[in-house]
């Protein structure tokens, strides 16, 4: 009977082997195990053993094939359970790469690419960069430039006052610049001649936005203090630059102009190879009274100075037709350039 339990165990083995599904093995337990399957009927069959010996050895093959069996089961279960697994996340599988665009590589923002070439141009004509705060006193902003108290000029600059009273002033005297030029002052108030400086940064004025104004924009100042400084100076600047920023075929004029802070003054722009001219700014030769706010004797020293907006020197290299374009970082204009 040993070997009737032994053939049957091995029968069942061979029969989980080939089962193919979870199912399958499931139907199998069932039946293998269950009361009517082939062990079962041998414990039926244990009372009609001749002795207690044979009858404990035949209920312990029993048993110990009734295990064989279940280990089997579970093995194959867990067999397939795991290739189950494995197809369903196969079949599930998300490639995240097939979603994901490559990332796309950003670039600085026009104004800023057209701020960095110009400190690159300056610094190749020999200029250092200078720094003045966005917040200025009414003094550095507009008295020390030659534009006191009731000077009708100031009614051009549509200022920013600000309620704030800065140390020894009276509130309503602190401004958000209008210009850089309050930068010429804190130079010439920290560093002695010879000075060679350009100063960009943001200004302010209380303007509407259109297609060729905003109230936040850019400019970028330029200082030369030293001796015997002439306007001869001042236009081989401004020529010296013109070419290496816009190259060979561009060239400059001055215009005789006004501002309180130089004298004479001069309004300079650029020829394209076109033919056409292009306004870009303001300068002239340091006015005597500016020099002296910043604490230099215009007897011994002289100097030019000069303006221009950064943001315009940006629309028309990139040739955009409305400066609010430049700062609404809509990603179809931005990913123009
Ligand atoms: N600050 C002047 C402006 O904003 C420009 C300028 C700078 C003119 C330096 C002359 C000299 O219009």
């Amino acid at each position: 009977m040993i070997d009737d339990i032994r053939a049957a165990r091995d029968a069942a083995l061979a029969e989980v082997e080939t089962a193919d599904s979870l199912d399958a093995v499931r139907a199998l337990d069932a039946r293998l195990l269950g009361k009517q399957g082939p062990l079962a009927g041998f414990k039926k069959q244990l009372g009609s053993l001749a002795t207690v010996d044979d009858k404990k050895a035949a209920g312990q093959a029993v048993n110990e094939a009734m295990q064989a069996v279940t280990a089997a089961l579970e093995a194959r279960r867990a067999e397939l359970g795991d290739a189950a697994l494995a197809a369903r996340v196969e079949a599930e599988r998300l490639d995240l790469t097939e979603f994901v665009a490559p990332p796309t590589r950003g670039h600085a923002h026009l104004v800023t690419q057209a701020w960095e070439r110009l400190e690159d141009v300056f610094i190749g004509l020999g200029f250092q960069i200078a720094e003045g705060p966005e917040v200025e006193t009414d003094w550095h902003n507009f008295e020390a430039l030659n534009m006191g108290e009731g000077h009708p000029a100031r009614g051009e600059f549509d200022t920013l006052f600000l309620d704030h009273a800065a140390p020894g002033e009276e509130p309503g005297r602190t401004v958000l610049r209008t210009h850089t030029s309050p930068v010429q002052i804190r130079t010439m108030l920290e560093q002695e001649p010879p000075i060679y400086i350009v100063a960009p940064g943001r200004v302010f004025r209380r303007d509407t936005p259109d297609a060729t104004h905003m109230p936040v924009f850019h400019q970028i100042e330029g200082l030369v203090v030293d001796r015997d400084i002439t306007l001869a100076d001042l236009a081989g600047t401004i020529e010296a630059f013109t070419h290496a920023f816009f190259g060979p075929g561009f060239s400059s004029r001055l215009r005789p102009s006004y501002f309180p802070f130089t004298e004479p003054s001069a309004e300079f722009d650029v020829q394209r190879p076109d033919g056409t001219w292009l306004e870009l700014g303001g300068c002239g030769m340091v006015h005597p009274n500016v020099l002296r706010a910043g604490g230099i004797d215009p007897e011994e020293w002289s100097g030019f100075a000069f303006g221009f907006g950064i943001d315009r020197m940006a629309v028309m290299r990139h040739q955009v037709a409305d400066l609010r374009d430049m700062y609404a970082d809509d990603i179809r204009f931005i990913s123009q350039f």
